[in-house]
């Protein structure tokens, strides 16, 4: 059984308060592009996981891996041993802030049901999804939406036609606590900046418009992930200097998402930034896509 997982970008990331539980609750703007993870689950004698492909090294292969603990969640819900050996095959960038380990949970948890016909619900899923992640649940669900809460609770959005996109992947990663915590630092010592309203996001995703669209991407976090990473301030600019439409951190970070008019600018800026060698890796995708899917039976 072989399972498909996108990568997500914020298109708009609000962080509210900090709950008691040490969540943040958010209002942000997700939305799933075509940069997958692959997750092959085979029946085994006990849960096993083997981790290949961009940044594997950094990827723990035991059962603190996100995807080893959805198959073991799935299997004690459904009264079953997580008997499964777990091949990941990463294109999603590790510690990225593109949710490359929300994505291999969400296979995982997709793989399994299909290989242990669970007869879980979609929402039953979608629960156990929310249990491993804050981004789980969109993994799952795919396209572009609205979450709240921690980011868990999604409400779809209507997105008119394809987005072009460039994703330049900083060197090194970034530790989403840190960068919360960096934010909370930040916040302590004044106001830091203003982020757009969700509103103006929506309505560009609606009109299928990206010139309105590359002007509303924000992200609060940005300031907390450019403090604990320099080099991604010039790294915007870059984009931005490249004519792109609109140039955002990615969730916590390093990864820079840059919206551009369509595939063919994508292709002309993501060969200008390899030129320029301002960061690790440049990779172009477009969005939305569909959520973790099966994409071969065997
Ligand atoms: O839910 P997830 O495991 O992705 O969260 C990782 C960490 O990011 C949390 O432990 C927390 O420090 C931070 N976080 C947060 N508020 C959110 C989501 C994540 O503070 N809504």
């Amino acid at each position: 059984m072989t399972v498909r997982a996108p990568a997500k970008l914020n298109l708009q990331l609000r962080v509210g308060r900090l709950r008691p539980d040490g969540f943040h609750e958010l209002t942000t703007v997700y939305q799933a592009v075509g940069l997958f993870d692959e997750v092959d689950a085979e029946p085994a004698d006990s849960l096993t996981v083997t981790v290949t492909g961009e940044g594997a090294g950094a990827v723990p292969a035991d059962s603190t891996n996100l995807a080893a603990q959805a198959a073991a969640v799935l299997a004690a819900q459904t009264g079953r041993a997580p008997a499964v050996a777990l091949t990941l095959r990463k294109s999603i960038p590790v510690s990225g802030g593109c949710a490359g380990g929300s994505a291999d949970a969400a296979a995982a948890l997709v793989a399994c049901d299909a290989l242990w016909d669970t007869g879980l619900s979609k929402d039953g899923l979608a629960a156990l999804a929310a249990r491993l992640g804050s981004d789980v649940p969109f993994a799952l669900h795919g396209g572009t939406a609205l979450g709240t809460g921690r980011g868990e609770r999604l409400t779809p959005v209507l997105a008119r036609g394809a987005f072009s996109w460039v994703l330049a992947l900083a060197e090194g990663g970034l530790s989403t606590p840190e960068v919360y915590r960096e934010l909370g630092r930040q916040r302590q010592q004044g106001p830091v900046g203003v982020v757009n309203d969700p509103g103006d996001v929506l309505a560009a995703l609606r009109a299928g418009d990206p010139v309105t669209l590359g002007r509303a991407l924000s992200n609060d976090l940005q300031p907390a992930a450019v403090a604990l990473a320099p080099g991604l301030r010039p790294l915007l600019q870059v984009g931005r200097d490249l004519g792109a439409l609109g140039c955002v951190v990615s969730g916590s970070g390093p990864t820079v998402a840059m919206l551009v008019r369509d595939d063919e600018q994508a292709e002309t800026l993501a060969g200008s930034l390899e030129q320029l060698r301002v960061c690790r890796a440049v990779r172009t995708a477009s969005g939305p896509v569909p959520g973790a899917r099966v994409v071969e039976v065997r």
